[in-house]
C-alpha cells in the first residue's frame, strides 16, 4: 500500500503532482474561475473588503503563502493568523469580511473554534479541506476542497501543496468577482497554475540527490533556514517539517532578520538552507539573498541552496546546489518545499525515526 516506498511520506511527496492536478481540474469552465463547492454568492465576494486565512501548522503555512498572491491579485487587505491565536482576540469581523479557514483534516479544534468564532461575528467563511464532510466543512458557509487523497503521513505534504492551490483558486475567484484582473489574467494565472504539477515532477527528480545530502548533514545539531517574500513561509514549513520528524532544532528566518539576531547563530559546520527567489523576478530580492549566502558562509556555515535552474549567481556561494525548474514567482513555493520535505524525511531516516508517525503527534489534533 505504500507503493513500493519505505515510508508513506515518500509515497505522498511523489503524489503531489496529481495531488495538484485533482485539487485544480473542474475550476476553469467558460474562461471563468469556479469554486464549484461554493456557497458564496459572487455579489457577496465582490463585496468582500478584507480576508483572514486561519489555519494551525503546515495549513498556516499555505495561508502565508496565499497572502502574496491574494493581495497582489486583488488589492484586498490579508491577514494571516493562527487559530489558536485568532480566536482568543477580538480579530475585527464583520460581514464583508472573508475567513478562509484550512485544514486538511477539517477537524483541528483551534480552527473549528475559529470558525464558530468568525460565523458568531457574521464574516462569511470559506473552509479549504481535504476531508470530505469533516466538522470544518460542515460548519462553514462554503467549502472548497483539495483533492490531495487521504494524507497517511503525520507530517503533510501533498496536503500542503494542495493547500497552496486552493488558496490560490480563491484569490483568482475574488480578483474575478472584484474586476482588479481582466478575464484574460485570471486564465493566464490559472494556466500558469496547471503548469505546476509538470514543474513538480522535475523536481522530484532531484529526490536522490536530496536524500544523499539528508544522510551527510544528519547528525547536525541544528539546521537553520532562510527566505525572502514568498521563500519565508517556505522556510518556516521546512523547518517544522525537520522538528517534527528529525526532532531537530530548526529554525525559518526571513532572511532580511539575520542582522537583527539570527545570524549569531551562524558557526562553522551549521547547515543553512537558503531558498533563492528566481533571478528573473524581483532582482533586487535575489541580490539580497545572494549577499545573505556569502555573508553566512563567510562564517562557516554549510550553505545548501534551493534555485532555480541555470542561476549562476549562487554557484560560488552554495556547498549544495538544490535546483528547482523555473517557475513564476508566487507559485515558487509548490516547487521550492519538495526538495525540503524531502530532506526532513531522509535525515528522519537517517537518525532512525519512524517518519511517518513522530513522536507525540496526531494526524488530526481535536483537542485545544
Ligand atoms: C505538519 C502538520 C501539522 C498540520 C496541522 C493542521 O506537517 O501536518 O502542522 O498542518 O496540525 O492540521 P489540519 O490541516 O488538519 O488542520
Amino acid at each position: 500500500e505504500k507503493g513500493g516506498h519505505e515510508y508513506f511520506m515518500l509515497k505522498e511527496i511523489e503524489e503531489q503532482p496529481a495531488a495538484l492536478e485533482n485539487t485544480l481540474r473542474g475550476h476553469f469552465t467558460d474562461g471563468r474561475i469556479v469554486l464549484d463547492e461554493q456557497r458564496i454568492a459572487e455579489q457577496d465576494l465582490r463585496e468582500v473588503d478584507k480576508v483572514f486565512v486561519v489555519a494551525c501548522g503546515s495549513a498556516y503555512h499555505s495561508g502565508l503563502v496565499a497572502k502574496y498572491a491574494i493581495e497582489h491579485w486583488t488589492r484586498l487587505p490579508v491577514e494571516v493568523e493562527l487559530a489558536s491565536e485568532f480566536r482568543y482576540r477580538d480579530p475585527v469581523l464583520d460581514r464583508d469580511t472573508l475567513v478562509v479557514a484550512v485544514s486538511q483534516s477539517g477537524e483541528t479544534a483551534d480552527t473549528l473554534e475559529a470558525v464558530r468564532h468568525a460565523r458568531g461575528q457574521r464574516a462569511r467563511v470559506l473552509a479549504v479541506c481535504n476531508t470530505n464532510g469533516a466538522q470544518i466543512p460542515r460548519e462553514s458557509d462554503a467549502v472548497l476542497y483539495t483533492h490531495a487523497g487521504p494524507e497517511i503521513g503525520v507530517a503533510s505534504t501533498k496536503a500542503f501543496l494542495a493547500q497552496i492551490a486552493a488558496n490560490f483558486l480563491v484569490g483568482l475567484a475574488l480578483a474575478q468577482a472584484r474586476g482588479t484582473k481582466y478575464p484574460d489574467e485570471v486564465a493566464r494565472e490559472f494556466h500558469e497554475l496547471c503548469a505546476m504539477p509538470d514543474a513538480v515532477r522535475k523536481v522530484l527528480g532531484t529526490n536522490d540527490q536530496v536524500r544523499a545530502l539528508g544522510r551527510e548533514v544528519a547528525d547536525a545539531k541544528a539546521v537553520l533556514f532562510l527566505g525572502r517574500h514568498v521563500g519565508y513561509p517556505v522556510a518556516l514549513e521546512g523547518a517544522l517539517k525537520l522538528k517534527e520528524l528529525a526532532y531537530m532544532h530548526a529554525e525559518g528566518f526571513a532572511a532580511g532578520e539575520l542582522k537583527h539576531g539570527p545570524i549569531a547563530l551562524i558557526e562553522p559546520g551549521l547547515p543553512v538552507v537558503v531558498v533563492m527567489p528566481s533571478p528573473k523576478g524581483r532582482a533586487v530580492l535575489h541580490s539580497k539573498l545572494v549577499s545573505n549566502i556569502s555573508e553566512i558562509q563567510a562564517r562557516g556555515a554549510r550553505t545548501i541552496v534551493i534555485a532555480e535552474e541555470g542561476d549562476e549567481t549562487v554557484l560560488p556561494f552554495a556547498d549544495t546546489l538544490i535546483t528547482v525548474p523555473a517557475v513564476p514567482t508566487l507559485l515558487q513555493p509548490l516547487v521550492s518545499t519538495v526538495p525540503l520535505q524531502v530532506l526532513a524525511a531522509e535525515i528522519a531516516r537517517a537518525r532512525g525515526y519512524d517518519v511517518d508517525k513522530p513522536r507525540n503527534l496526531a494526524k488530526s489534533v481535536t483537542v485545544e
